[in-house]
């Protein structure tokens, strides 16, 4: 209790040197939230993946995991946490502790049940997890948030804290109209960031193509909402083997056609990166503010 105490007050005297530090630093983290519909439409594969070249390019990223209930990028990339969100709390562990070390400098954040725990914990707690959370502010470029299937309260949480939004489907019909009922719900709930488009598992660069713009039209038609085309990735078997050995595509065949189309994918996002408009229509808020408005939206519901 004492310990609790201790935390919460050395929270109170270092929040308002973070305030000033965020302020002063002109840089602030990407949210991007990655999420579907339908399940395995290949939403960790992409995380995964992009965020691994991200850093490739020299970004600094940090992965979290937000899968209620099959955490799984640890597991794709073999990875062994040993703490999640929660331990902040019950364990009284820092970010830093939580935080796991992925290939190429990337850092992961397991989620799992440690995000349903949030739901449970009292004001003061919540607070000083944002407060924990907020220190990675200005450290990182990209915070990259990976989904659960299927577009649960929480899902449609993590898409509404978020500064952007990368939905990811297949050319299937039934990953298709999830994956429009979730920009629906998103566009329905207020969200004002970019929504982006992914079509995952072509048979080649056309199919990509035409679902995609079939999807941007049929969205700009019936909510007058513009969606952005990100790219595609063709359907490729090596995908699913590099992932029993545990190794990402990106890393282990950087010549496969998969493989580019993921390459492609991350420049347009660091493209648009340096684009001053750009960044001021997506108004990144940063990982602090991502975890506020979470939280709260959680606790409304
Ligand atoms: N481009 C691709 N080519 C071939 N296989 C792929 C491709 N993308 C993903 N897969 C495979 O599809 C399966 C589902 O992928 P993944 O786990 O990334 O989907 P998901 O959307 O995260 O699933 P969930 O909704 O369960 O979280 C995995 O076996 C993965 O290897
Ligand atoms: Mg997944």
């Amino acid at each position: 209790m004492k310990d609790q105490a201790d935390k919460l007050r050395a929270m109170a005297l270092n929040l308002r040197q973070q305030i000033e530090t965020e302020i002063m630093s002109n840089k602030t983290t990407r949210v991007i939230v990655i999420a579907s519909g339908k399940g395995g439409v290949g939403k960790s594969t992409l995380a995964v993946n992009l965020s691994l070249y991200l850093c490739q390019l020299g970004y600094k990223v940090v992965l979290m995991d937000a899968d209620l209930g099959m955490a799984n990028i640890d597991i794709m990339l073999g990875l062994i946490p040993e703490y999640n969100l929660y331990d902040i709390i019950c364990s009284q562990k820092t970010i830093q502790d939580i935080m796991i070390d992925g290939p190429q400098g990337l850092k992961i954040i397991p989620g799992g049940s440690g995000i349903q725990e949030l739901a449970n914990l009292q004001e003061g707690e919540l607070k000083y997890i944002i407060y924990e959370m907020g220190k990675l502010d200005g450290d990182f470029d990209f915070l990259i948030v990976d989904t659960g299937a299927g577009i649960s309260s929480n899902v449609l949480n993590f898409l509404l804290a978020g500064d952007e939004t990368i939905i990811v489907t297949t050319s299937e019909p039934t990953s298709l109209t999830d994956a429009y009922g979730t920009v629906k719900s998103v566009h329905r709930s207020g969200f004002k960031g970019r929504i982006y488009l992914v079509v995952n598992q072509v048979s080649r660069e056309a199919e990509g193509l035409a679902v995609a713009h079939k999807f941007q039209l049929v969205a700009k038609r019936f909510l007058q909402l513009d969606v952005e085309v990100l790219g595609h990735i063709v359907y490729d078997p090596q995908v699913n083997r590099v992932i029993m050995e545990q190794e990402p595509l990106v890393q282990t065949f950087p010549g496969s056609l998969a493989a580019q189309n993921i390459v492609n994918i991350a420049q347009k996002l660091v493209q648009d990166d340096q684009q001053q408009e750009v960044r001021e229509k997506a108004k990144s808020k940063g990982i602090r503010a991502f975890f506020k408005k979470f939280i709260s939206l959680n606790r409304s519901q």
